[in-house]
């Protein structure tokens, strides 16, 4: 059910970002800088906030006052303040909705990745308190509603010795310091909101924390000129005497507001505590099966932390050497963050599939699917090729060249070291080779196409050497929806390299795998992690 409900999703995000991807670029795009782009919002609802609080009142009697002022007679700067920081607001709820399903729908959010999701749930709670009190500081008749709501919701709450919705009855009975404990609120709810968006991302490598330049320039351009177009206004001054009959919401922060009254207090409350129960066990809605975790072999390791730069889990870490080598450090994997994505694999130096030692070690490896075994599945891979133009395929497991019956199956592409790429071709057991992984804009593990790329443009250790022809290697980057962009990619490079070897194809078909090729380790599945795709 679970999965179905992920794949419809994944669909859906698939139709949106493949226009945006031809649009912006899978650099640019905006639906791969989510995390990056709230953020950015929340320094924007920041700065602006402090520009505002300058110029606003905090008593209950001149707030409303201190807010018309800063919207008419100051519009052009302290009022296009206001309006960035509501609209920044409301675009940081559109970021967090989209970016919590697409992380689900990519699946992001089991295994070691729990710690990300289960810390994403505060934030939206603290993101609501932030909204809902800063609608309280306008003092407006939605202000007035907001109050009134809010404390009506409270109340259902046993948590108050006395009902703080008699506040609110009139003039006489309002206490300001009600109003002030709101102002307080509204100042450090969201410094906490900060604090948990940084332990929210304390188990990602290198996180996007900024989007580029461009982007963020665009987003802020859009926003000052809505801000100029639709300044923010208030709702005329509260009246206590009457209560609010006609009001515009702000349907981002407000959404259940009307509920309260459509639905009743308890089935809100109800609402919200079965909404967080159920976000809170999702990730454990089925658990992910978990491969074994990478291990290091000290004696092939030498310390140089190549794969703790490359994990994108921060699963590893250098630590004091322990046994007696020269080298000042080793590497040392926590269990609990590594998702056997292999990365480290293909970082390491001692990851040469050219050794001679008939098993072949590495400094670091995965025991469920070794250097070596991806070695011997590479080679049975390359025998079963025929065609004019043999091509091997390395295919990750989460992109659209998964489900490619003659391909090398990877848990990412950046577990296979470039010079596992060298070794088929400067042994001729291919004609050419295709690195296959997710879509750009999707790396399933975060920075395996970054890391593959930077290896291949010889940016990143380890290089690919420059011995190996450049025009037998190419990389397809398609999402787990595209087997046949996939295919069509395949078949115009084997045509490609069809016409680079000596006996010259006029026009190539794809490159096939032998109808009868014996039942090679290569068609084996990988690594037993069940559930990792979705159906097509
Ligand atoms: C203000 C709100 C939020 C901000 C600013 C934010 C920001 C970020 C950032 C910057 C990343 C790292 C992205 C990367 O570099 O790959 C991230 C990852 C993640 N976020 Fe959020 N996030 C927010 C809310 C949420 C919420 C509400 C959820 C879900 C309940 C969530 C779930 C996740 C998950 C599961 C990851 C890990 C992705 C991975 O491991 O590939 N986030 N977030
Ligand atoms: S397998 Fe992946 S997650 Fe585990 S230590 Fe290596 S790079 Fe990090
Ligand atoms: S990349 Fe290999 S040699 Fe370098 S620290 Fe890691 S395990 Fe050791």
């Amino acid at each position: 059910m679970i999965g179905a409900v992920r794949g419809l999703l994944l669909r859906g995000f698939e139709l949106i970002e493949r226009p945006f991807d031809r649009l912006f670029g899978p650099a640019l795009n905006p639906t791969a800088q989510l995390g990056a782009l709230g953020f950015f919002f929340f320094w924007i609802v920041a700065v602006s906030g402090v520009y505002l609080f300058i110029f606003f009142d905090t008593g209950i009697e001149s707030a409303y006052e201190s807010v018309e002022h800063i919207t008419n007679a100051f519009w052009f700067h302290a009022g296009v303040m206001r309006s960035l920081h509501r609209y920044a607001s409301d675009l940081m709820v559109v970021m967090v909705v989209v970016h919590l399903l697409r992380e689900f729908a990519y699946d992001h959010y089991r295994g070691t990745r729990w710690f990300s999701w289960l810390t994403g749930l505060p934030i939206i709670w603290l993101l609501y308190t932030s909204g809902i009190t800063g609608y309280w500081l306008v003092w407006d008749k939605l202000a007035y509603y907001v109050a009134i709501t809010t404390s009506e919701l409270l109340d259902y709450l046993p948590i108050f010795g006395e009902p703080i919705a008699r506040n609110f009855i009139s003039t006489g009975t309002l206490t300001s310091r009600f109003f002030t404990l709101m102002v307080f609120m509204h100042v450090a709810v969201p410094l906490f909101l900060l604090f948990i968006m940084w332990v929210h991302i304390l188990r990602i490598s290198r996180p996007k924390v900024n989007p580029p330049r461009m982007l963020a320039a665009l987003s802020l351009i859009a926003l000052v000129a809505v801000s100029m177009w639709k300044p923010a206004l208030s709702q005329g001054h509260v009246d206590l005497a009457k209560a609010p009959v006609e009001i515009g919401l702000d349907w981002f922060y407000l959404p259940l507001y009307p509920l309260t009254y459509l639905w009743g207090k308890g089935a809100v409350w109800a609402f919200l505590a079965a909404f967080s129960i159920m976000v809170g066990l999702m990730p454990w809605l089925p658990p992910l099966r978990r491969a074994k975790p990478a291990a290091v072999d000290l004696a092939h390791c030498n310390g140089c932390a190549r794969c703790t730069d490359d994990c994108p889990y921060e699963a590893i870490r250098m630590v004091r050497r322990s046994d007696g080598l020269p080298f000042p450090a080793e590497a040392s994997v926590n269990p609990a963050l590594c998702v056997s994505c292999g990365i480290c694999v293909g970082a390491c130096p001692s990851s040469t599939p050219f050794r001679r030692t008939q098993d072949l070690k590495t400094g670091i490896d995965l025991p469920e699917y070794s250097l070596a075994e991806l070695r011997e599945r590479t080679i049975a891979a390359a025998q079963a090729l025929i065609g004019p133009a043999r091509i091997l395929v390395f295919a990750c497991q989460h992109g659209g060249a998964a489900a490619y019956p003659g391909g090398v199956p990877l848990p990412c592409v950046a577990m296979a070291p470039p010079s596992l790429i060298d070794y088929v071709l400067s042994r001729k057991l291919a004609d050419g080779v295709v690195v296959a992984g997710c879509a750009e804009r999707a790396c399933f593990n975060r920075l395996g196409i970054a890391w593959t790329e930077q290896r291949f443009a010889r940016r990143r250790d380890p290089y690919l050497r420059t011995r190996v022809p450049r025009d037998r290697i190419t990389t397809v980057w398609t999402s787990i929806l595209e087997f046949s962009r996939f295919k069509q990619e395949l078949g115009r490079f084997a045509a490609k390299v069809a016409a680079l070897s000596p006996a010259k194809a006029i026009s190539s078909p794809p490159p096939q795998v032998r109808q009868n090729a014996p039942d090679t380790a290569a068609h084996r599945e990988p690594y037993p992690i069940e559930d990792r795709s979705v159906p097509p």
